[in-house]
């Protein structure tokens, strides 16, 4: 039998083999793109929020995906670092954006990538770290990015095209580089720039003094779990497209055990795979063995990364928190409170810590650990 490439993709900013669900994300972006380019209006720019591991940049890759191809527009892409200045990125890449509509037509950018000398499309998308290097705009400008947007912006109305810029990981962003982007923005709104813009982030760039005015007017989506049933969409048909389809028993195992976090999907199916190695099909037996060797890989990489970034003080919460899920089915912020022998106001700093490092997430009152299976490995230590 040939041997095909396993289709999983369980690794961070790695675009999965089927993007399942986020239908309402995708047309959000769909709807402001074609008011864009059709209505000639800027859309409200789209905030995209969710713990690690659940989707934000590759949804991002999507939309460029889909900017691409439907409007051959480039898209400027850039993952905001702690202590990198996100201003000269942004203005660079924005430059180089004008240059790639200046010279190329709408038809070489509708391919995702170019090979042969031209700046593809991706170099400027998401997974496309390509750093492009070119002399700043206008020395005599007093604001180089919006000098440059602006170039950029008349370059794509003369070419009949528009612009897409995402910003990811935007919890890192100084509060002021925020402001000086979206100030030009909100400076510009009257010249119907044909401008979309996607900023994604922790579940805490949505706090009063995280953010600013601009993006607090945008739409908001808040990414979670898949449902069970995207969850099995997720596993299923990546496999059967990969010429191995998986078994409805082996893929409701599967998802169970995913607890529909999309990253755990990934790297259920991958095990899933591995374990299926010389089988025509994925069945119940290779999803059980899968369930093991994905689940350790999980406690290696994501439990133990989550534990070491958490202080003193916020193990004693995370411990007591998991014992009350595995005793109890479930723990709330009072709960916890009670089984540390404090009142709720004493700790729910650590909660609050906890909520935005993106180790837990509140289902109303309730609190959950993001990673599957962490709370069971916290539980045991
Ligand atoms: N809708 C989806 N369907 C199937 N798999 C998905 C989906 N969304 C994300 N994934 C998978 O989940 C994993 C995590 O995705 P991604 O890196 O985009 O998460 P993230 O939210 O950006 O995480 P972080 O906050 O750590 O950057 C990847 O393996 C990706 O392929
Ligand atoms: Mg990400």
């Amino acid at each position: 039998m040939a041997r095909s490439e396993n289709p999983f993709r369980p690794g961070f900013n790695s675009p999965p083999p089927a993007f399942v669900g986020r239908e309402r994300l995708l047309g959000a972006v769909r709807e402001a793109l074609a008011v864009a380019a059709l209505d000639g209006r800027t859309p409200r720019p789209i905030v995209i929020t969710g713990t690690r591991g659940v989707g934000k940049t590759v949804a991002l890759g999507e939309a460029a995906a889909l900017a691409a191809t439907e409007h051959a527009w480039p898209t400027v892409h850039v993952e905001v670092r702690p202590g990198r200045d996100l201003t000269p990125l942004l203005t660079e890449r924005i430059v180089a954006a004008g240059h790639l509509l200046e010279h190329t037509t709408a038809d070489d950018r509708r391919h995702p990538v170019i090979t042969g000398g031209k700046i593809g499309a991706s170099a400027l998308g998401v997974g496309g770290e390509v750093e492009v290097h070119l002399e700043r705009p206008g020395s005599g400008a007093a604001d180089p990015l919006e000098a440059a947007l602006r170039a950029t912006m008349h370059t794509a109305m003369e070419e009949g095209a528009g612009l897409v810029v995402t910003l990811d990981e935007v919890q890192y962003a100084q509060r002021a580089e925020l402001a000086g982007f979206t100030a030009v923005l909100q400076e510009r709104m009257g010249d119907n720039w044909p401008l979309v813009v996607l900023v994604a982030g922790l579940p805490s760039i949505r706090e009063p003094r995280r953010t600013v005015t601009y993006l607090e007017r945008g739409e908001w989506h808040e990414l979670g779990l898949l449902t069970r049933d995207e969850a099995e969409q997720a596993l299923r048909e990546p496999a059967a497209d990969a010429g191995r389809p998986m078994d409805a028993d082996a893929a409701r195992e599967l998802a169970a055990a995913s607890g529909g976090y999309p990253y755990a999907v990934q790297l259920y199916g991958h095990h899933a795979w591995r374990a299926s190695s010389g089988s025509d099909h994925i069945a119940l037996e290779h999803a059980l063995a899968a369930r093991t060797a994905a689940r350790r890989e999980l406690e290696e990489g994501l439990y133990v990364a989550r534990w070491n970034d958490a202080s003193e003080r916020e193990r004693e919460y995370l411990t007591a928190a998991a014992r009350l899920i595995v005793r109890r089915g479930e723990a709330t912020g009072g709960a916890v409170a009670a089984e540390l022998g404090k009142a709720a106001t004493e700790v729910s700093y650590l909660r609050d810590r906890l909520l935005k490092k993106g180790t837990l997430y509140s289902e109303g009152a309730r609190l959950v650990f993001i990673t599957p299976g962490m709370a069971e490995w916290v539980a045991g230590l």
